[in-house]
């Protein structure tokens, strides 16, 4: 099935669920979120401990078996939940059942109706399941294409030539990007750096080993491609080159994470997600490593998603931002749009606890307490994600979707 996202488009999460068993209840962790992020792009995930981020951030790279929804990259489905279509066959037969119940004497011909449409969603959701589990198939073998056509034509011309000492160097350089391709995988191309920089680098592993991990997986094993690749990017992270023998418990916070951050840009990722990356740092090493988030960004040409507990961090970096409570995404909008008019009480609430620079304005600050039950009333106007403004979406239903215009206007 052919899918309608736009070449701008880098990531689509599409009605993304993930759901936990808990006994014999789910946790609904992430509950049918949407958002694109466009290409060179910082979206930033903003929401209190809990309510889902890094739950996304490890669906997008395929950690968990998403429960439900897609997630697309470049165009391309690479993960698929099977949810959404159980779902519509469960409605399906329930439609169906009524339906007999009520005409009996038609009861053969209502019941193979009723398969044929199940048949459908099956065929559907095999489909999605399918292209979902040989993205990476597809993908490498695309690149192993690639690798032949640049090469055929070389070694075509070194045999020609007559030079053997030339045809084994092309061909040893033909097989070591073979392999290369052959264990790419799209996901690669997506790189997270986690919260907490002490516990997800290795102590018995030296920094050397620990970032080029990624390119050993990949099938590089030129031993001084690989040394040069090391120091490179440790120049590129602020560190220098002499790092490169040593174990993490010898560096500080804010190195570590640089080293988090080599580990992660090493595989020349497009995308970054950034998970928490300065939450567990003193507040006067954040701003070295958001500023070092941003030249990477420059330099690499990244696109990034960034998540945070609180809007003040995502403020001047993100281009857009999407704010989670308990599982479900209640607001998104351009991120000046976003802070110059926050429309769902929970975002109102995440704005009220940034402390102002202002001394004045910061004595009258107020701290607005979000209350979701007296604040809604969903009992029988249910809510959904509207556009509530070009690129300003809001959770609501039809009475606060008509508020909310309301107050955009009056301004
Ligand atoms: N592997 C898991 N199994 C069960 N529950 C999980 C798992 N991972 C996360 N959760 C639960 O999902 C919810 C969202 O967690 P998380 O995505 O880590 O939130 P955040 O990153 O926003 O703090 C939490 O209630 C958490 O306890
Ligand atoms: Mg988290």
């Amino acid at each position: 099935m052919q899918n309608n996202i736009p070449s701008d488009v880098l990531l689509r999460v599409d009605n993304l669920c993930q759901y936990f068993k808990l006994g014999s209840k789910e946790l609904h962790a992430v509950d049918h979120v949407s958002f694109d992020i466009k290409k060179g792009e910082v979206f930033g995930l903003v929401g209190e401990s809990g309510c889902g981020k890094t739950t996304t951030g490890r669906s997008i790279i395929k950690i968990h078996q998403i429960t439900g929804g897609n997630v697309f990259y470049k165009g391309q489905r690479i993960a698929a939940g099977t949810r959404g279509y159980t779902d519509r066959i469960a409605a399906i037969k329930k439609e169906y059942a009524e339906r007999v119940a009520s005409d009996r004497s038609n009861k053969s011909a209502i019941l193979k109706e009723r398969d044929g449409k199940i048949a459908e969603v099956r065929a559907e959701m095999k489909a999605a399941v399918a292209e979902a589990r040989n993205c990476d198939r597809n993908y490498a073998a695309k690149l192993v294409a690639e690798v032949d056509a640049e090469y055929r034509p070389l070694i075509e011309k070194a045999t020609a030539s007559g030079d053997s000492a030339e045809l084994a160097r092309v061909k040893k350089e033909y097989k070591a990007k073979r392999r290369v391709a052959q264990k790419t995988r799209l996901v690669t191309q997506i790189q997270m750096i986690f919260q907490d920089p002490v516990s997800s680098l290795n102590p018995r592993m030296t920094v050397r080993e620990i970032i080029s991990e990624g390119l050993v997986i990949n099938g590089i094993r030129d031993k001084e491609y690989i040394d040069e690749k090391v120091y490179e990017i440790l120049e590129l992270v602020g560190l220098v080159r002499e790092h490169a023998g040593r174990y993490p418990h010898e560096f500080s916070g804010g190195q570590k994470q640089r080293i988090g951050i080599a580990r992660s840009v090493i595989m020349r990722p497009e995308m970054i997600i950034a998970d928490e990356p300065v939450s567990a740092l003193d507040v006067s090493i954040q701003a070295q490593v958001i500023n070092l988030l941003n030249e990477l960004k420059e330099q690499l040409g990244l696109t990034i998603l960034f998540i945070a507990h609180d809007l003040s961090v995502v403020k001047y970096f993100s281009d857009r931002i999407g704010v989670m409570y308990f599982g479900k995404l209640v607001e998104l909008a351009d991120s000046d749009e976003l802070f110059r008019h926050p429309l769902h009480p929970y975002t109102r609430s995440l704005l009220s606890a940034i402390p102002l620079p202002d001394p004045k304005s910061e004595k009258n600050r107020k701290r607005i307490i979000y209350k979701p039950l007296e604040e809604h009333d969903y009992s029988t106007d249910l809510p959904s994600l509207r556009e509530v403004s070009p690129g300003h979406f809001v959770y609501c239903n039809d009475a606060e979707e008509n508020k909310y215009r309301k107050e955009l206007q009056g301004e």
